[in-house]
């Protein structure tokens, strides 16, 4: 009998806390699957008294039981990735890699950076890895795939070709042409590394779906970072909803199960862009520190703010969410006031719905009166009223079901209803 993949999908800015509930839920799925992003991605997960950030490989690595795939949405660093894939052992046979994703290579880091810099007070913020640059050459068609990897002498002409075709960007970027036997030298210690994990991971995850088993989708990044729904240009460069997961992995919308989204129970975003519930105030320092709202990836403080009802709304019909991980509840105790986005002002209208320009939004807010301490209660009936109230509140302004809800990093401060 064939089963349908459950999906888990950032519903803001990012950094919702996606790496502890797949973690949290990889004990009980087979498979866990990334479709999208790359290594600017940052997903912690805390299990007792150790820590591991992930960025391109998927959160059930961890669960010994779960095999994993690294999708043809990814865009993946070889290096970069084997770095991270040194801090695991016995990953042959548990770690598959679509030989469709694209590769980031060291000159769409520089190309990333350049941009940046050139951009100067309009920079989007980017994680500088590289990101726009690799999605760029794919969908301008000139990228090279993870597949031309077990070929290194031929990737390396062609290498060599598109920095000659290319040659007065890369001069006026300043950045330096490789040296060929260097290049074939570095491709072809990715091949020996690499090789053994790279395959055609559509098939694979058909032939697994079609054999009934659990499979995870786990999303990167947030529905406001997303190319096409988010605050362009200030996002990321892929499909980070849940219908990315049908192109990243090749599959289609009807293996697709329960979708799970998670958000904050307040709001956070790094790099620039609009941000309509931003507390530039005392009440944003306070949410950063207690927090620890500083990136996984880039290490920069958090931009922090109130949980934005009206993006949330966005988010939960784009996604096509089933059910909520509320996460971070534990961060506002001992906030007296806790405040909600219902609604933007903008040249006298108001929006309930996300509206084209979101430069110079006004946020209404609904305040709610906060509560002594919910960190680390893991049953819901423990938790002090006033944060229940401000739970149901939440249900009732987006119109779904918060059926998890996570009160510290811990794997097991997590409540299920
Ligand atoms: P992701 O990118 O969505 O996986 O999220 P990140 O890992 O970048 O950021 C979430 C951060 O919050 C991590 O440091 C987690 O360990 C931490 N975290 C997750 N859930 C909770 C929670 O309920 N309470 C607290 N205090 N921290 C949490
Ligand atoms: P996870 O998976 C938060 C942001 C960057 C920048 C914008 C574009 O950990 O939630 P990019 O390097 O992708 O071109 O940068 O997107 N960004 C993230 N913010 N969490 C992430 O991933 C992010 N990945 C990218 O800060 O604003
Ligand atoms: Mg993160």
């Amino acid at each position: 009998m064939s089963s349908q993949a459950d999906l888990i999908v950032g519903l803001q800015w990012g950094d919702e806390g996606k790496g502890k509930i797949v973690d949290h839920m990889a004990q009980e799925y087979d498979y866990v699957c990334r479709f999208a992003g790359g290594h600017n991605a940052g997903h912690t997960i805390v299990v007792g008294d150790k820590k591991y950030a992930l960025h391109v490989m998927p959160s059930g690595i961890l669960n010994p039981n779960a095999k994993n795939i690294v999708g043809n949405g990814v865009v993946l660093s070889p290096k970069d990735f084997i770095k991270e894939m040194e801090q695991f052992e016995a990953l042959e046979g548990r770690l598959f890699i679509s030989d469709k994703a694209h590769l980031l290579l060291p000159y769409h880091a520089l190309i990333d950076q350049a941009r940046e810099r050139l951009k100067g007070k309009k920079a989007i913020g980017t994680t500088g890895k590289g990101i726009g640059p690799a999605y760029g050459d794919k969908v301008a068609r000139v990228g090279h795939r993870v597949g031309e990897l077990l070929a290194p002498a031929k990737l390396t002409l062609k290498i060599m070709e598109f920095f000659e075709t290319n040659r007065a960007i890369f001069e006026a970027m300043d950045i330096e042409f490789p040296i060929q036997e260097q290049l074939l030298d570095e491709l072809s210690e990715f091949k020996k590394v690499l090789s053994p994990f790279i395959v055609d991971t559509t098939l694979l995850l058909w032939e697994v779906l079609d054999g009934g088993k659990r499979v995870l989708l786990e999303g990167a990044q947030g529905t406001m970072l997303d190319i096409d729904h988010g605050t362009y240009p200030y996002v990321t460069s892929s499909s980070t909803v849940s219908a990315g997961a049908c192109i990243g992995l090749g599959i289609n919308p009807k293996d697709i199960g329960k979708a799970t989204g998670i958000a904050k129970a307040y709001c956070t975003r790094v790099g620039n862009g609009p941000f309509p519930s931003e507390d530039l105030g005392e009440q944003g320092e306070l949410l950063r520190t207690k927090g620890h709202e500083f990136g996984t990836t880039t290490g920069r403080p958090r931009r922090c703010g109130w949980f934005d009802a009206v993006a949330m709304r966005h988010a939960l019909r784009i996604n096509g969410v089933d059910q909520i991980a509320l996460m971070k509840l534990d961060v506002l105790d001992g906030f007296s006031e806790v405040k909600v986005c219902v609604a933007y002002h903008k040249d006298g209208k108001t929006f309930d719905y996300v509206p084209y320009d979101l430069e110079g939004v006004e946020p209404q807010y609904r305040s709610f009166a906060g509560w002594d301490r919910c960190e680390g209660i893991q049953n819901f009936d423990k938790l002090p009223q006033n944060a229940q109230d401000y739970i149901h509140a939440l249900e009732e302004i987006v119109g779904a079901k918060i059926n998890i809800i996570s009160t510290s990093p811990q794997r097991e401060d997590t409540i299920l209803r």
